[in-house]
């Protein structure tokens, strides 16, 4: 993986038709930007992207994975699945999957390892609530994610692991964290990783921010020291203003 990215997550809110209509737009937009784009989309999309993505500078990805390798456990797909019909990566531990489905520190690190065995990225979220970063415990959550997720990791696997700092009360809200609190938030994971493993592996690690993220207040966040790029929700269903976005971190736009 390049270190600079851009990931976009369309949740469950496109059909494999709506997809190909996207794509149509989105790989054209994007064919001359020379970091790395990739694009999660619902599993039933796919196999779309698989066609369509052929040869092309865009990498695709599921939203979700499962924690177990096979067998009985309806409703699920697994790495070997998503590796398979060509997935690079997955998101895992989205704070809607925790949210909604109570997903736990702990499934998400089997996913990791399940990914890991497929060589497939983990693109880790992680993030605190509105009320824990009142009560000044964003570190504290952070760090718990942390240590929990990437348990009995290697270093080198870490390669294949991208951290994307979602703050709960920024996504999907409009309302973006300030520069200074991604660049606080980015500084402390890579201080825990460094911790946790050494500071080569602290300084190679690649974090992205994700929260309300547009076209229009990307320039804001591009200053910001040792980020290495996003993971954009509602705008990534827009294959114009996702493009657009993208031509902006990559400095070819006008926009302010
Ligand atoms: P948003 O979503 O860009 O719509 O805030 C980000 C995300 O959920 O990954």
């Amino acid at each position: 993986m390049q270190n600079k990215v851009i990931i976009g997550n369309q949740k469950m809110n496109v059909t494999a038709g709506q997809t190909r209509k996207f794509l149509n737009v989105f790989v054209p937009a994007v064919e001359h930007i020379n970091y790395q784009i990739g694009i999660c989309v619902p599993y039933t999309s796919l196999a779309v992207c698989k066609r369509a993505l052929k040869d092309t500078n865009v990498i695709f990805g599921a939203q979700n994975v499962s924690e177990f390798e096979r067998g009985a456990y309806t409703g699920e797909v697994s790495s070997e699945m998503l590796a398979d019909i060509g997935c690079k990566m997955t998101l895992v531990g989205h704070s809607e999957r925790r949210k909604y489905f109570s997903e736990q520190n702990s499934q998400i690190n089997n996913k990791i390892k399940q990914n890991l065995r497929y060589n497939i990225v983990s693109v880790l979220c992680i993030g605190e609530s509105k009320r824990e970063r009142t009560a000044g415990q964003t570190q504290n959550i952070l760090c718990k994610q942390l240590d929990e997720c990437l348990s009995g990791l290697y270093e080198n696997e870490l390669d294949n692991i991208i951290i994307a700092y979602e703050p709960i009360w920024a996504i999907g809200t409009g309302q973006t964290a300030t520069a200074k609190q991604i660049e606080e938030a980015v500084d402390y994971i890579r201080k825990e990783i460094s911790r946790l493993y050494n500071d080569k592996a602290s300084k190679n690690i690649i974090v992205l921010y994700g929260g309300s993220v547009k076209p229009d207040n990307v320039k804001s966040f591009m200053g910001i020291k040792n980020l290495n790029g996003f993971l954009v929700g509602g705008v990534s269903l827009d294959a114009k203003a996702f493009s657009e976005l993208i031509q902006v971190y990559a400095g070819k736009s006008n926009k302010k």
